[in-house]
């Protein structure tokens, strides 16, 4: 074993000055332990990702009789692999009719740079339409279309043509246009702060996306996967994508994502040119098999019904004249204060006291609290008490 922070600091190629630097030795359920025995209540889910807890038993056991079969045999696209066959049938189960091909990759950014290609593709359009404030993801495609300035500059050239527009402003949906190849929109927008957008919104973007020929790409990576009490966010929108992409929790802990379309769209990446999007590990047979075991999980725990009751618990609970404003959609918040110092002092004492919330990349007047959605109401109890804690001390 090596905890070594100098090994860390020095070794391993660092995102920022002030890492958070907890030594990790186990994590199981809502709970990551350190190299002091220290519990810490992971109320982020890793951003984003451990939605059903770290180490779901049932994960571990579809990792394991994977193990047993094999690891990577080929790159994507060439053998019927059962593991990510699987997925595939389980997958289009759960959505709308339209999204019934699935293509497998490595992340969230990937499954944005496949379907921002797989729209170029079918619309033979250059023109891609994107919110401010946005984050799709980090490599150059993804970077291009995401909305924060400051994080951009200093990797200019980006992608040409990129617009954007106000999140939730219907004013704003005549900026696409019969010359847009596709709109990309987070059906919630996470680190901007948790921004819920109105249903009259969405129903016209989508109308405005079918007029104009543009394709609506949904990106579901932060928000999918039963953060907002449905299994996807856009259910409770009552509309449907062209192309969804997903990644974080879908894999349960292993990395996968993907973007799902239909077959009619999809096969724009098989032909002129073949090949159109390739890559070494995308459905990769352990991760496939871990998102398997992560839906049916979801389903046979009836995760799903409880969400939206432990929001409101949550809500309830943080009850504090220094919060300014709480917004919320099923276990996904942006806890709002007066400025981004307090925030900053809050998250710290937080971790201090054995709670772990976190900043948003594009808000600093909040913090974020995205728990596993398999927590339990004492759980959330214990939890609120401590974040109280926090506040009164920061
Ligand atoms: C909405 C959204 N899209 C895309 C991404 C990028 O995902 P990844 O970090 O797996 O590339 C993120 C990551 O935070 C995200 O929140």
């Amino acid at each position: 074993m090596d905890f070594s922070r100098e090994t860390f600091l020095n070794h391993l190629a660092q995102t920022t000055d002030t890492p958070a630097l907890i030594a990790v030795t186990y994590a199981e359920g809502i709970y990551i332990y350190d190299t002091d025995n220290k519990r810490y209540t992971d109320l982020i889910s890793g951003i984003g990702v451990t939605n059903i807890g770290h180490r779901h038993p049932a994960v571990l056991q579809a990792i394991k009789d994977q193990l047993d079969k094999h690891l990577h045999v080929m790159v994507y696209g060439e053998y019927i692999q059962s593991a990510s066959n699987l997925l595939a049938k389980k997958v289009v189960s759960l959505l709308p009719p339209r999204l019934n091909c699935c293509y497998f990759v490595n992340s969230g950014t990937e499954a944005n740079e496949g379907a921002l290609k797989l729209a170029k593709r079918f619309t033979g359009r250059h023109e891609i339409i994107s919110c401010r404030k946005s984050y799709h993801g980090s490599t150059h495609g993804s970077m291009s279309v995401s909305g924060n300035e400051v994080k951009k500059q200093a990797f200019r050239p980006l992608l040409p043509d990129v617009s954007f527009m106000d999140f939730n402003s219907i004013e704003d949906l005549s900026l696409i246009t019969d010359k847009s190849a596709c709109v990309i929109i987070e059906t919630i927008q996470g680190d901007a702060g948790v921004r819920i957008p109105s249903r009259a919104y969405m129903k016209a973007l989508r109308k405005r996306c079918d007029e104009t020929g543009a394709l609506l790409i949904l990106d579901e990576i932060q928000c999918g996967m039963g953060r907002t009490g449905t299994l996807f966010a856009f259910e409770q929108f009552d509309i449907v994508p062209d192309i969804l992409t997903v990644a974080k929790a879908f894999g349960g802990g292993l990395p996968i994502g993907a973007f799902i379309s239909d077959k009619n769209i999809m096969t724009c990446l098989t032909h002129n040119p073949m090949l159109g999007h390739i890559t070494t590990f995308g459905g990769n047979p352990v991760c496939c098999a871990s998102a398997l075991a992560t839906l049916n999980v979801i389903e046979n725990e009836k995760i799903l019904e409880q969400v939206e009751e432990k929001g409101k618990l949550f809500e309830t609970l943080l009850s504090h004249p220094k919060i300014k404003e709480v917004r919320r959609i099923g276990l996904m918040f942006a806890i709002d204060f007066e400025s981004a110092e307090i925030v900053n002092r809050i998250v710290l004492k937080a971790k201090e006291l054995g709670v772990i919330c976190y900043w948003f990349l594009s808000h600093p007047y909040s913090f974020r609290i995205a728990p596993p959605l398999t927590i339990t109401k004492k759980q959330i109890e214990e939890a609120c008490e401590t974040i109280l804690k926090a506040i009164d001390n920061a």
